[in-house]
C-alpha cells in the first residue's frame, strides 16, 4: 500500500495520542480509503472542464433521503472570474493556498421543499448528511483521476450567499480546492510541514455494539 504510516516524524503533530499511525488501517480497507488526503499544495494548472465534471458526475451518483438530491455545486475553474469570486470568499489561511488550485467548487444543499397536501415548505432533514455524502464521491473520484479535493469550511458564508445570488432555503457547507497536487516547497513556510497525511482515532473510539457507549 502507498500508505504512509512509515515515514518518519509523522506522529510528531498528532492532535492526541489516541490517533492511529497515520494511513494504517485496523482492518484490510480499499486503498482508495487511506490514500485519499487534503493537501494545500496545488500546482496551479488550471483543471479541464471534462475533469470537473467527471468529479461532480461521481458526487451525483450519491444516496440522499428519499433520492431527493439535495446537493447543489457552484464552481469556478482556474483563470475565470468565477474562481475568483470563489477565491474571495475563503478566510486568508485557506485563500493562501486555495489560489493555487485548479478548481473550486461550492457545495451547498437545499433545506426545503413542497410537499402535496402539506401547507408551505418542509424541511429537507437529511440535507446535510446526503451533501457529505456527495462531497466524498467527489473527493474520490478526483483521486481515482490522479486529482485531490480539498474541503474548507473557513469561508464566509454570508458573503458567498450574497456575491454567489444563494437563496435562503439553500446551506452553504465547504468550498473544495480541486486540482493537481503541487510540491511542498510551493507552500508558506508554517503549512510546509502540515504538508502529509494524518491520522485517524482507533476503531475502538469510533464504534459501539448495541448501545452508545463512548467515553469523553
Ligand atoms: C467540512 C470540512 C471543513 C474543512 N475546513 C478546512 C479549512 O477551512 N481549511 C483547511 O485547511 N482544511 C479544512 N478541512 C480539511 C480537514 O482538516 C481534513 O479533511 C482533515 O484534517 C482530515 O485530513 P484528510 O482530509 O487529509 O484525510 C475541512 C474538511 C472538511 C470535511
Amino acid at each position: 500500500m502507498k500508505g504512509c504510516g512509515t515515514l518518519p516524524g509523522l506522529y510528531d503533530d498528532f492532535p492526541t495520542p489516541l490517533m492511529t499511525a497515520p494511513r494504517q488501517p485496523e482492518y484490510r480497507i480499499d486503498p482508495q480509503f487511506t490514500e485519499r488526503w487534503s493537501p494545500r499544495a496545488f500546482t496551479g494548472e488550471a483543471l479541464d472542464k471534462g475533469s470537473l465534471m467527471t468529479c461532480l458526475e461521481a458526487a451525483r451518483w450519491a444516496p440522499s433521503g428519499n433520492n431527493l438530491q439535495p446537493w447543489r455545486f457552484v464552481y469556478g475553474l482556474r483563470g475565470t472570474p468565477a474562481f475568483e469570486q470563489l477565491l474571495g470568499t475563503l478566510v486568508e489561511s485557506n485563500r493562501v493556498w486555495a489560489r493555487q488550485a485548479g478548481a473550486l467548487v461550492l457545495v451547498l444543499s437545499r433545506t426545503q421543499r413542497l410537499v402535496p397536501g402539506k401547507e408551505g415548505p418542509q424541511p429537507i432533514a437529511s440535507h446535510a448528511f446526503d451533501a457529505g455524502a456527495a462531497w466524498m464521491s467527489l473527493a474520490l473520484q478526483a483521486q481515482a483521476l490522479g486529482l485531490h479535493a480539498h474541503a474548507m469550511g473557513g469561508f464566509d458564508k454570508a458573503r458567498a450567499r450574497e456575491v454567489l445570488a444563494v437563496p435562503d432555503d439553500h446551506a452553504l457547507h465547504a468550498v473544495v480546492a480541486l486540482g493537481r497536487r503541487g510540491e511542498a516547497s510551493l507552500l508558506p513556510e508554517a503549512l510546509r510541514e502540515r504538508e502529509q497525511p494524518n491520522g485517524r482515532l482507533p476503531l475502538s473510539a469510533l464504534v459501539a455494539e448495541g448501545k452508545f457507549s463512548f467515553e469523553g
